[in-house]
């Protein structure tokens, strides 16, 4: 494998939930792989989980780290083509991205959507900028329209605590005052759609997510009817997509509780607003995965890399 951009570069899911599961086992297994090998972690936006997680991932296959906020320390970047830069932007991607790639094996970047321009953010042209230019390969850590490593630690932890043959999981909408992105939900569903299960999607009316990537998945507006025997929750909140950006809804119905949650266990990326999003009782129930989740991280990034440095 060259680049970790989206679900879609897993070839088998099933095969690398549990090759992540072996090396939870044992994480410090593979360390002389990433001898004399250095991963770069550029963040134009904030993390705690992504951040730490690849590195802690990184660490345990022996290779070095080094990390820059890019979107706070870095120059501002220029990405348009033969464009005159007389305006704000510093630095154009083609050498930021030449450059980066003289100091590292591997780099991984987290660059957020502007969330007011859908074509731009779609662009993706920080990833793609990179994947261009720097001629190594690229993790995303978190991108305008995906979450790949998050959704592949979302498998690690559904297939440790699945029970069944064809569970029932439930991708619900809550509420937020900020608007946010759409990639983890983007990636949940595309993970879902490499898994033999019930998925449905609940959320208001106007919260559909791109019909290109729901494809044929069961979208139910009626909440609880949607959770009617849900083995799992996953809730998250994201921004109108059709109306682009936008905050439409913020009925507090649509918060998840223990009563709603009956006997599911409950599912979310993190950072969470606790009495928004999900009621307390439900974090500090014995039902909530997210600590897990959080967990898994680690080895979905260290799945990802070892793939990685084996084809380098
Ligand atoms: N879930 C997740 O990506 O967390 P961070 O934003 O803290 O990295």
């Amino acid at each position: 494998m060259k680049n970790y951009l989206s679900i879609s570069d897993i070839d088998d899911l099933s095969e690398w939930v549990k090759e992540a599961r072996i090396l939870k086992s044992q994480p410090r297994a593979d360390k002389h792989l990433g001898a004399n090998k250095t991963i770069c972690l550029l963040f134009f936006n904030n993390s705690l989980r992504t951040r730490l997680s690849t590195q802690k991932a990184a660490m345990n296959l022996g290779m070095e780290v080094m990390v820059m906020n890019f979107g706070s320390e870095g120059w501002a970047l220029e990405y348009g083509d033969g464009t005159v830069m007389n305006q704000n932007t510093s630095e154009h991607i083609k050498e930021a991205a030449q450059v980066v790639s003289q100091y590292c094996d591997i780099v991984a970047i987290r660059a957020f959507p502007s969330l007011t321009d859908k074509e731009q953010d779609e662009a993706e042209v920080v990833l793609n900028g990179f994947r261009k230019y720097a001629g190594i390969p690229i993790v995303n850590m978190e991108s305008s329209v995906g979450h790949p490593l998050q959704a592949l630690a979302d498998a690690i932890t559904l297939d440790e605590n699945n029970t069944k043959e064809r569970p029932k999981v439930v991708l619900s909408w809550a509420p937020h005052p900020k608007a946010l992105p759409h990639a983890v939900a983007n990636s949940f569903v595309d993970m879902m759609q490499k898994q033999d299960a019930d998925f449905i999607i609940t959320h208001p009316q106007g919260y559909e997510l791109n019909e290109a990537i729901t494809k044929n998945v069961t979208i139910q507006y009626d909440q609880r009817k949607a959770l009617e025997n849900a083995d799992f929750v996953y809730v998250k909140n994201w921004s109108s997509y059709t109306d682009y950006g936008k905050v439409l809804n913020q009925d507090p119905d649509w918060m998840m509780t223990k009563e709603k949650l009956g006997s599911a266990k409950f599912m979310h990326c993190l950072p969470v607003r606790r009495n928004v999003v999900v009621e307390d009782a439900v974090l500090d129930s014995d039902q909530s995965l997210v600590i897990e989740q959080a967990n898994n991280r680690t080895y979905s990034a260290q799945i990802v890399l070892k793939k990685i440095l084996e084809n380098l």
